[in-house]
């Protein structure tokens, strides 16, 4: 019996979700990113007669993976030339995270993170919407022996432009990209990379030192809002793996963007406390002294830029939050 590709994918993508709550363990949840990406195949039966993609439906005996190249927006073979900007193809502005293509795990390699970090003692250093990655490139560069830092990007050709900045600063060993959407992945990655994140994990090994979220529009619009980054769930699942006095830097040069995202970490007060206490008062400067890209445009053209910090308390979820419990 044969299996198509797409027919697995579309197995995956309507399951995954409720595989990856159902297993809470780094081998578990390695083996969903392994069967979701590099064993992926044709399954195939050589002693069936049936040569044509429909079946029963069903795995039988003597069935075979044939291996194809996995596939995710995100690990599409012709990212390579596209983000090299060959056959005029340019990177969107921006997609709609909440596309369906953009529903799907990404692809990581079967023994992701250890093939990328040398050392995955470090604390992470994690940037959500790193789009080129200019900002990493720079502080990895300028603090190579503090973090790990990992940086995460939805537009697949962007991710890839990152990707290939990591060999050319030589920031091999410490510095990752992940093509991926973060309201999708974030929680897989983690788990992946630190455990089930659940209390059980000692404060001090929840490795996420230091977040930043920086102008992660274009979603401003308030008609858009439900694509925007920050929701209850990316809050939750950040206070999970960070350690008590974790930092977040949020910054925006569209007020209400981050007067959101301020909102969404304030409530959560025993989970977060915000630095600057009045909301109507902003941080003057960036914390890192490191500007991202969009931050020298909208800089250069004297515009306002609004931030904030976040400290993580010693409070753990589960003493504020119940998990929803399955059917
Ligand atoms: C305006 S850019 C800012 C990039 C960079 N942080 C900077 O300040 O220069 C926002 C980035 O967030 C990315 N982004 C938006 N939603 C995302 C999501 N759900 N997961 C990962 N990246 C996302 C966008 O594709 C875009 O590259």
């Amino acid at each position: 019996m044969k299996f198509s590709t797409s027919a697995i994918l579309t197995l995956i993508s309507s399951s995954s979700t409720t595989i990856v709550k159902a297993l809470h363990s780094r081998s578990a949840l390695q083996s969903v990113a392994a069967f979701s990406s590099s064993t992926i195949g044709r399954i195939t039966n050589p002693t069936s007669s049936s040569s044509n993609n429909e079946g029963n439906g069903s795995f039988e005996e003597g069935d075979e993976v044939v291996e194809e190249e996995p596939w995710s927006p995100w690990n599409d073979p012709r990212l390579d030339e596209r983000s090299e900007g060959k056959q005029g193809f340019r990177s969107r502005q921006h997609v709609n995270p909440l596309a369906s293509k953009f529903q799907q795990p990404t692809v990581l390699s079967p023994n992701w993170p250890s093939d990328v970090f040398t050392d995955l003692n470090r604390p992470l250093f994690l940037d959500i919407g790193c789009a080129r990655g200019g900002f990493l490139v720079d502080i990895a560069s300028q603090r190579p022996a503090e973090y790990n830092y990992l940086g995460l990007e939805i537009r697949p050709i962007v991710a890839k432009q990152a990707q290939t900045r990591i060999a050319k600063h030589g920031l091999s060993g410490f510095l990752d990209f992940v093509g991926c959407n973060a309201n999708v992945d974030l929680e897989r990655l983690l788990t992946i990379m630190m455990g089930t994140g659940d209390d059980e994990v000692e404060d001090t090994k929840r490795m996420i030192q230091m977040v930043t979220i920086q102008f992660p529009d274009p979603h401003f619009k308030a008609r858009h809002a439900k694509r925007r980054v920050v929701t209850p769930e990316l809050v939750l699942c950040l206070a999970k793996f960070m350690p008590t006095s974790g930092t977040i830097f949020l910054q925006s040069d569209i007020q209400s963007v981050l007067d959101d995202m301020r909102f969404q970490f304030r409530q959560q007060p025993d989970l977060f406390h915000d630095d600057v206490e009045n909301l109507d008062e902003y941080l003057p400067e960036n914390i890192f002294g490191i500007p991202t890209e969009r931050e020298v445009s909208v800089l250069d053209k004297g515009l306002p830029v609004y931030r904030t910090t976040f400290k993580r308390t010693s409070v753990p979820v589960s003493a504020v939050h119940q998990e929803p419990q399955e059917e």
